[in-house]
Order: structure tokens, then sequence, then C-alpha cells
């Protein structure tokens, strides 16, 4: 099987997962890929595994190499199974004389595992095992995205082995950053923060912060998903940075599920007056948009318009699953406005300003609602909130 050299000794041989199209809750439209990598030097070291189904993957590119009994050292930089799944497979092959972990990951290796009997060699940050000519340094980076998470530092090389951070959900046969469409890349990595790391946006500030502060040199980013930045990886660090902010954008979103088409008028109305302020505008209707996407797209927006007639007392429940999730990954930063058609009791427009409330974004306008189906009067009623949602934007920009 094809294995690639990304710097001398040091291998790619994780797993491309052509098949998966959901990561829990997740859209993986173009599949994935759990990067493993080995690094052959007086002890030979192998970062992560791959998914369990993938394992023979993993064993057949290290036997184009060595045979894996000459492992080593398994470093465990992430304890979720997409990284760890084959790991008792792969120490029962290699009878690895360390397996390197953080402290939770050692603990979250046993609540796992449940193999006290691992030879577990626990690190922390300014931790380093040296390996002959090279040395390995680890970085915690607690909550990015589980406690366990850290970063494999190669000072020799200025080789950054990441985990999850900087990765995407890119199933390709390119393993580079340069081999591939940009705007492609640029998604996928945006949709990646949006939808893990959003929560952990202070983290992520600080995680870069001490980094700067710690002067390492990086010329490569290994994540364990997708491309490796080897052309830019500074890319993908100022991405992180701006996202990490929630900034925002002059963009405004109008999001909305429809039972009659009474509350999309509206929607189209809403949208009408944010593109009047010259407001970037995108109308996502959660019938035909999956969650994560439009989670991607909220990351920099800076207004939401949430569109919702009332069902049972209630919203409808993609409306409901959606807030659900995206307060989960608590974005802040926004302006908001609610609208929605009712026939008798109405509820959802007062739902939607709560939830909003709670998020703590800033509504520029108390909340429109319909009886029924809107007439020509109250769609300019829905073009007027869109317009101060949309100037709202637009003057946040110019402050
Ligand atoms: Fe790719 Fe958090 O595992």
């Amino acid at each position: 099987m094809q294995v690639y050299e990304i710097k001398k000794g040091i291998y790619w041989v994780g797993a491309v997962d052509w098949l998966v199209r959901d990561f829990h809750g997740y859209s993986t439209y173009e599949g994935t890929t759990y990067n493993a990598f080995l690094m052959l030097g007086e002890k030979n070291v192998l970062f992560d595994t791959v998914k369990a189904n993938l394992g023979s993957d993993l064993v057949h590119r290290i036997r184009t190499i060595i045979d894996p009994e000459k492992i080593d050292y398994i470093v465990v930089n992430h304890v979720e199974m997409d990284h760890s799944g084959y790991l008792p497979e792969m120490v029962e092959l290699c009878k690895p004389e360390k397996i390197i972990c953080s402290k939770m990951g050692h603990k979250n290796l046993l609540d796992h595992f449940h193999r006290p009997d691992w030879p577990y060699h626990v690190v922390g940050t300014g931790d380093a095992v040296s390996v002959g000519s090279r040395t390995i340094q680890f970085i915690e980076t607690r909550m990015l995205h589980w406690p366990d998470s850290m970063f494999s530092y190669i000072p020799e090389e200025k080789l950054l082995i990441s985990s999850d951070a900087f990765g995407q959900h890119l199933g390709t046969s390119e393993r580079f950053d340069d081999e591939v469409d940009q705007s492609e890349l640029m998604y996928q990595a945006r949709k990646y923060y949006a939808n893990i790391l959003t929560l952990y946006s202070p983290q992520v500030r600080k995680l870069l912060k001490s980094v700067a502060e710690m002067g390492i040199e990086i010329d490569m980013i290994a994540p364990d998903h997708g491309v490796i930045w080897r052309k830019d990886p500074g890319k993908i660090l100022q991405a992180y940075e701006n996202w990490s902010h929630h900034r925002g954008s002059n963009k405004g979103l109008v999001i909305y599920d429809t039972m009659w088409h009474s509350t999309e008028k509206m929607a189209k109305a809403v949208a009408d007056g944010l593109e009047s302020q010259g407001v970037s505008v995108k109308l996502m209707n959660l019938r035909v948009e999956h969650r994560s996407d439009v989670m991607t797209e909220v990351l920099d927006a800076k207004g939401l318009a949430l569109g919702c007639p009332t069902l049972n007392n209630g919203m409808l429940p993609r409306m409901a699953g959606f807030l659900q999730y995206m307060k989960g990954l608590r974005p802040t930063n926004k302006f908001g406005a609610a609208f929605g058609s009712y026939g008798w009791s109405g509820e959802a427009v007062k739902l939607l300003n709560k939830v909003m409330e709670e998020m703590k974004f800033e509504l520029v306008h108390e909340g429109l609602r319909v009886k029924y189906v809107p007439d020509h009067d109250t769609l300019k009623e829905c073009v007027e909130m869109g317009k101060i949602l949309g100037k709202a934007i637009r003057d946040s920009f110019e402050e």
C-alpha cells in the first residue's frame, strides 16, 4: 500500500475513509482520513493509530516500511476511537516498550481499553522524549477537543503533529495542502472548526498565544484528519486565530423551516432587507441544508434571522434540533432576529428569541409573527426587519 515520506524517515501510514458520511452528527460528504505517522530512528515511533475497521490499512502500510514488531513507542495524542480504535491490536502486534500519552490520556485509555498492564509513559507540556538524533516534545492541548488531547513536536524537523487541531474531514488521494483545491480545503477546515472547535475558542486563543510565546518554529503541521500543511502552515494558524475570536464578517444568514411556505415567504423578504444594506446573505432552509453546513456559515456570520412556524405550541423539530446543536457549540458575538407564521397559539417566535437571548445574541427586533399567510404589507415588515439586522451588521464593521 502507498505510504508517503513527509519528512526524511517520517512516513504517513494512516487510512483514508472514503465511505464515512456522518461523523457523530457532522456530515462528511468528502469522507475523511485518519492520519498516523511512523518515525524511524534509534527508536521507531508510531504516532496514533486509526479507526478499528481500517486497522489493516495501517498495518499493511507499516509493513511496507518495517516489521510492526520493530515499533518501540506508540504515542497516543488523542484517545477518541477514530485514532485509538485499532490501538489494542497494534499493541498486541508491536509489544511496544512505551505507550506515551498525557495524564488524561492515561486515564482515558484505561477507561476505554481496561488494560492497566500496558507500558504507559505519561508526559506533560514541556516534557520530551529522545529517540536518538531526534526529540519528541509534548504540548498538552486540553479540551482541544478532549481532555486528553496533546501535540507532539519534533524540533529537528520543525514538525508539529497536531492531533485533531487544524484537521479537515477530507478523504483524498492527496496528502498535502498544495495538492488540493484551496477553496475546498479552507471550506473543510472552516467546517471542522465550526462543528468541533467553536465552543473551545477560548482554549484555541490561549494555545495559539502560548505556541507563539514558546517560539517554536513550524514548517509543517500534520493533523490527524485531512491533508498535511506543508506549503503554508501559517495559513491555517491565521485562520484559527480569526475564527477563534468569533468576529464574524459582513454576512447575514436567514435560517428557517417552513410548513406551508408562509415562513419561507417571510424568510425571502427578510433576506431582501439584509441584501439592501450591502450585506452578503445566505438563505438556508433546514429541510435541505445539513445542520453542520449551516453551522459552518454561522461561524463567520455576524447576524442570524431565524424563522419557524408554530407547531404544537413549539417549533418545528428541525429548528429545535438545529438550535440545540448550535447552542452546544456556543457561537458568540452575533445579532439576531426571529420571525414565523402561526395559526392560533404562535409560540415559535418567542421561543426563538429566548434561545438567542440565552446565547447572548443581541436581538435587534422584538420578532415578527404572521397569522397563517403573509400579505404584501406583512412582507414589507419582514423587509424592514432584514434592513434593521443588515444595518446592525454593516455598522458593526464601520465603527
Ligand atoms: Fe478525530 Fe477527536 O477525534
